[in-house]
């Protein structure tokens, strides 16, 4: 399981819902939190290890770790802020991203138990990053559109002169 980065077409592939909870997604979940943690991420979603499925693993800063499945974010605050991301498909590059500062969060966890969190702080920064991830969206659709191509070259570039 190896993380794909900005170039890779699955990163902007819409994901497909998770139809049943089965060991097979668990030991996935399992591996998503082990590659997470040894890149030294906060989160990771599926297609950033090549699965297109709604899925996303966070810990964030209270330790936890956390399994979404199926995610929705039903309520986000009108009070933004802004906070540095940077994303483990996108290595070196961290840009301030203007987010709604809390959102309430309903999903299933690996036991398929339904979960509705209210989230705030670094966890509400991270589901959102990760959710956008299952719409193919990255952080770099949020900023600035010169700042964005430029960041895009460079790995576009880099993925084009492998063949050469
Ligand atoms: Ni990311």
């Amino acid at each position: 399981m190896n993380v794909r980065i900005l170039g890779d077409p699955v990163l902007r592939e819409i994901s497909q819902p998770i139809l049943e909870i089965t060991d097979e997604i668990r030991e996935l979940a399992k591996r998503m939190l082990v590659v997470m943690k040894e890149t030294d991420g906060v989160g990771l979603a599926g297609p950033q290890v090549g699965i297109s499925k709604r899925i996303f693993v966070v810990c964030a800063d209270d330790g936890i770790d956390r399994v979404f499945i199926n995610p929705q974010i039903i309520e986000t605050s009108v009070e933004t802020c802004g906070y540095e991301e940077g994303c483990l498909s996108i290595p070196g590059y961290y840009e301030q991203v203007e987010r709604p500062k809390y959102v309430t969060i309903q999903a299933l966890n690996e036991k398929g138990r339904r979960v509705t969190m209210e989230t705030q702080g670094l966890l509400a920064r991270v589901v959102q990053h990760e959710n956008d991830h299952l719409e193919g969206t990255m952080f770099i659709d949020r900023i600035d559109s010169k700042k964005k191509e430029k960041i895009e070259a460079k790995f576009l570039n880099k993925t084009s002169s492998k063949g050469a």
